[in-house]
């Protein structure tokens, strides 16, 4: 075959079919349980200053250093697509006076954003979070409601999940921990990935969760960080567990996460799937973030959840699209049953059950073709007899049974039945 003159870039993807229907299902609970928690729907430009970037998520981490995608305007503004979207939030924060507003402020968000990683499966280009960031208060409560919130997401999508937490500290304990940390390291410097080595000097928390064998041996026997926490952030971690707990939240104690950018205090999280190698979500606090970026003092929190990859793991589960799988079609024949099938088809539509129809279809055979190819569990069909007898015959697709109800309830009669 010809090769095609377009293609879509490097790892981005068309979304379309089934794969739609689960970035709907993700998008629809994520935002139904969020707001039954109170966060407030909000939308930032996919395009921000490179710096805020740089400066918020940290110069040193891979995602500024090799993934972000700069570039310059005719303007000579020099931007960044969004690698992430606390910084936009905690930009917003700011810019808005959000601090006027009683507080905690609490956002949702929803949309694409971009990282120039190496593609394979969960790792795109272009790929979609939905994320939640609640600031202005400080309690260990809100730590644990938060991955609450999250885990509730996943409950509702059906999805089993972990949560595995970490305290990263904060100013007064971890500088003391990294000088621990690579004194400890120091032997087997030289043993450490390429990666590893580099990052000893700048950043050398991200060897704890380097996914190299030979690294990950090395650091079984470093000092961690949740042994070496100042008195009140230990008081911290222990509520936020503590509620956990009271919760009912599976939760494992990772004292190798430490994620991947630089803005993290005390309690981190992650969300995996059992067996799973790559995080579905992840977050944690970020007390000094609003501050760095030129804000007051503001605590704050919150964490993002990849859409691609819980499509997939949603997918691999065979999680059923609800009402779209149970489908209904409509199927009629003559001109006052077409008539008749808009009243019908409107009837399904405000009752909020999903009915497909084929109007522009006059054979009985094409439009049951139709119904057969959306894989429809039942047909309804309407001729000119049961027109005029006020009834509709009702057919199980699987078995071809048969059968002629009233007209009238024919809403509540298929209710009944899907
Ligand atoms: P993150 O861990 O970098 O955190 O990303 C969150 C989630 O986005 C990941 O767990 C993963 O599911 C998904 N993700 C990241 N990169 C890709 C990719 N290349 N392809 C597909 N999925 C991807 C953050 O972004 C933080 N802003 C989270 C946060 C919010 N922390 C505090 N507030």
């Amino acid at each position: 075959m010809a090769k095609k003159e377009y293609q879509k870039p490097t790892g981005t993807q068309d979304i379309y079919g089934k794969k739609q229907r689960y970035f709907e299902k993700i998008e629809k609970v994520s935002w139904e349980v969020s707001q039954e928690y109170n966060f407030e729907r909000i939308q930032t430009p996919i395009i921000e200053e490179k710096e805020l970037f740089e400066r918020s998520v940290g110069d040193q981490t891979d995602i500024v250093q090799k993934e972000m995608y700069v570039f310059e305007t005719k303007g000579g503004d020099k931007l960044a697509l969004r690698p992430e979207g606390t910084a936009s939030i905690v930009r917003s924060y700011i810019e808005n006076d959000f601090y006027k507003k009683p507080q905690p402020v609490k956002f949702f968000y929803f949309g694409p954003f971009f990282r120039y990683e190496r593609p394979q499966k969960g790792r795109y280009r272009q790929f979609h979070q939905f994320g939640l960031e609640v600031l202005g208060k400080n309690s260990p409560a809100l730590d644990s409601q938060l991955i609450q919130v999250f885990y509730q997401i996943f409950k509702r999508l059906d999805l089993e999940v972990v949560a595995k937490v970490n305290s990263l500290g904060d100013d007064n304990c971890r500088p003391d921990y990294i000088k621990d940390l690579k004194k400890a390291l120091k032997k087997d410097k030289d043993d450490l990935c390429e990666h590893c080595q580099k990052r000893y000097n700048d950043n050398p928390l991200r060897i704890l969760d380097c996914k190299n064998e030979t690294c990950k041996e090395i650091v079984q026997n470093a000092p961690q960080m949740v042994d070496n926490l100042c008195k009140s952030c230990k008081k911290k971690f222990q509520s936020v567990l503590e509620y956990l707990d009271e919760m009912d939240i599976p939760y494992e104690l990772d004292p190798f996460l430490v994620r991947g950018l630089d803005y993290y205090t005390n309690t981190v999280f992650e969300f995996f799937a059992e067996d799973g190698e790559l995080a579905l979500g992840g977050g944690g606090r970020y007390d000094k973030l609003v501050e760095l970026m030129g804000g007051r003092e503001t605590p704050a929190l919150g964490g993002a959840v990849g859409v691609e990859r819980v499509a997939e793991f949603m997918e691999e589960n065979e999680i059923e699209l609800d009402d779209r799988s149970k489908k209904v079609f409509l199927a009629q024949l003559g001109s006052s049953a077409k008539k008749k099938a808009f009243e019908i088809f409107e009837d399904f539509r405000e009752a909020g059950i999903p009915v497909y129809e084929s109007m522009g279809r006059d054979s009985l055979k094409a439009q049951m073709s139709r119904a057969d190819k959306l894989g429809a569990k039942y047909t309804l069909i309407l001729g000119k007899q049961e027109c005029i007898k006020d009834q509709i015959i009702i057919r199980e697709m699987k078995t071809g049974k048969q059968e002629t109800v009233p007209l009238e309830n024919i809403v509540e009669e298929i209710k009944k039945r899907i």
